[in-house]
């Protein structure tokens, strides 16, 4: 096999041709693997400790309150974070036909986010924590974040700049956005004053703290676990269908109305606070309009099948696009319900926000960027597919169905303890005490655990599957630039 690969190796070099750079692509498609095996692993440790406290061991480090912030950070930002890196540098090379903006700038941006993602996973075990969900690192860490993902900026816009085709192909818009967006939210909402190396205090106070911080958090999720999720949807979706964009003029459409709405929709996460009403409100204006665009991606990404629907029977990585477009679409219309201050009333502080979270983030966040790594992972081995599409199939089923157990149990998990707290008695004394509501949730948790243990089961063979991959390659040569005619 060395042999074989390093005969194609030998005349890529010979033909001089000029090559996309997929080391970068490579390494951040194998951490991708890993990290989502790592950070899914602590949410099955987490969905135990909620069964049975005493997992804790006792430790510190091992606490409930510690581990949950590194199974948040672990799964958006080391596997998500990877998982969107690595597929803009291969989509940016690709659709601008040119190599990456600077190699060495890449190779400083894979490994200052692996870097980033050691010292989270060191110190929030710690306890070291901003205590602001989602931005919970510390200011040292925060800093070399941000330049990281200048460095990133820069070679992502400057491929963009250096194309050799006069269009931008729309994937690129939605990769540009997240990347330029998450850089204002991380450098806004992280502003602190250090007290020691590992402490610091929000620049921000009070409500005013609480607005700047769900302004970002909303937007984590609008542009970093949305839009550039999109970004690889309308790539791969395209491309293992075999067909174009459904619409592309509705791509456009989809691409301003999304961008220009999410950041208005913050305040849905802060009903019944100190902030003052007519943001709440604005809040959920802005949540309701988000259901159109979110629909017009969904249908448009879906519709792309349009006359290649019998694909869906026999490609399991095609199962996979379409059903995290499902999830989405799911997520998306629960999403504006749930910001609706009667339905919030009902669904805050419960599990229904956790079933909500994991639709989006498992179904449509993890589904699309493990099918996408099936469609990449091969192409960057010299390979035509993946080792064992049959391992694939199992991944797909053992993830769905892990999925729907997980999100049914806690969608009624959700409305049972809002119900249970909620109700009185005609005498105006609540009916169940907090521990009866909490007792009556075991049984949901337990069928979360065995959801999240199959999903996690499903990585492992992925895994497997993507180790046989690697070590049968044929290649491991960047690919040629196709040349004009
Ligand atoms: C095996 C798969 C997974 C399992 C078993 C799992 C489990 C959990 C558990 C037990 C919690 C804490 C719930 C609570 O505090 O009541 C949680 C929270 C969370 N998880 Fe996961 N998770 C998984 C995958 C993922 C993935 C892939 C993502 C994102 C891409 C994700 C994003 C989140 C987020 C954002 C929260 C915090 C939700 C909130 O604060 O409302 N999880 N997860
Ligand atoms: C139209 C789109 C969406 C809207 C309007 C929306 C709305 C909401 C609302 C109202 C909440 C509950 C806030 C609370 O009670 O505290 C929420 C929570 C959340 N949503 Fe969505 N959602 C949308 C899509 C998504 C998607 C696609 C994902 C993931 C990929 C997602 C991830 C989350 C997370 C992580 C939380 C928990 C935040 C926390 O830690 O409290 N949402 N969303």
């Amino acid at each position: 096999m060395q042999t074989a690969v390093g005969a194609v190796d030998a005349r890529h070099a010979q033909t001089g041709a000029m090559t996309y750079n997929d080391k970068v692509v490579r390494q951040f498609a194998l951490m991708t693997v890993v990290w989502g095996i790592v950070g899914m692993l602590v949410g099955v440790i987490i969905a135990a400790q909620l069964i049975w406290p005493a997992l804790n061991f006792d430790v510190p480090w091992l606490t409930y309150s510690r581990l949950r912030p590194l199974h948040t950070n672990a799964v958006i930002f080391a596997f998500g974070g990877s998982a969107l890196i690595g597929t803009s540098f291969y989509v940016v090379q690709r659709t601008c036909h040119t190599r990456i903006f600077s190699d060495g700038l890449a190779s400083f941006v894979f490994w200052g986010w692996q870097l980033v993602i050691v010292l989270a996973a060191v110190s929030l075990p710690l306890g070291w924590t901003t205590s602001k969900e989602y931005a919970e690192l510390e200011w040292p860490i925060d800093l070399l974040i941000a330049v990281v993902w200048v460095a990133y900026a820069i070679v992502f816009l400057g491929t963009l700049v250096k194309r050799r085709v006069s269009h931008i192909y729309v994937a690129n818009w939605f990769y540009a956005s997240f990347i330029i967006t998450v850089a204002v939210l991380h450098i806004v909402n992280s502003a602190a004053i250090p007290v020691t190396l590992t402490k610091s205090y929000s620049v921000y106070a009070g409500t005013i703290d609480a607005m700047v911080q769900w302004w970002y958090g909303h937007n984590a999720v609008g542009f970093f676990l949305t839009t550039g999720f999109l970004g690889m949807m309308y790539y791969f979706v395209p491309k293992q269908a075999g067909r174009p964009v459904y619409s592309y003029r509705l791509s456009i459409i989809h691409f301003w109305a999304l961008v220009s709405v999410y950041m208005w929709a913050g305040p849905h996460h802060l009903h019944y606070t100190s902030l003052p009403d007519w943001a709440q409100s604005l809040g959920v204006v802005f949540s309701l309009i988000l259901l159109a665009p979110s629909w017009g991606g969904m249908i448009n990404g879906i519709m792309t099948l349009s006359g290649a629907w019998h694909k869906l029977r026999t490609d399991p990585i095609l199962k996979f696009l379409i059903v995290s477009l499902s999830f989405y679409g799911m997520s998306t219309f629960e999403g504006p319900m749930m910001s609706i201050k009667t339905v919030n009333a009902l669904s805050h502080y419960t599990d229904w926000t956790i079933g909500h979270v994991h639709s989006g983030a498992l179904g449509w966040v993890a589904m699309v960027s493990i099918g996408s790594l099936y469609v990449v992972i091969p192409r960057l081995y010299g390979r035509k597919e993946m080792w064992s599409i049959r391992l694939i199939d199992w991944h797909f089923w053992t993830t769905t169905i892990g999925i729907v157990l997980y999100v049914a149990a806690m969608w009624i998990a959700g409305v049972m303890q809002g119900l249970m707290w909620r109700a009185t008695n005609p005498d105006g004394t609540l009916t169940y005490s907090f521990i009866e509501a909490l007792s009556a949730t075991y049984p949901y948790y337990v069928v979360r655990l065995i959801g999240g243990t199959m999903v996690f089961g499903g990585m492992l063979l992925m895994l497997y599957n993507v180790y046989k991959t690697v070590a049968e390659r044929t290649s491991i040569a960047d690919a040629p630039i196709p040349q004009p005619a």
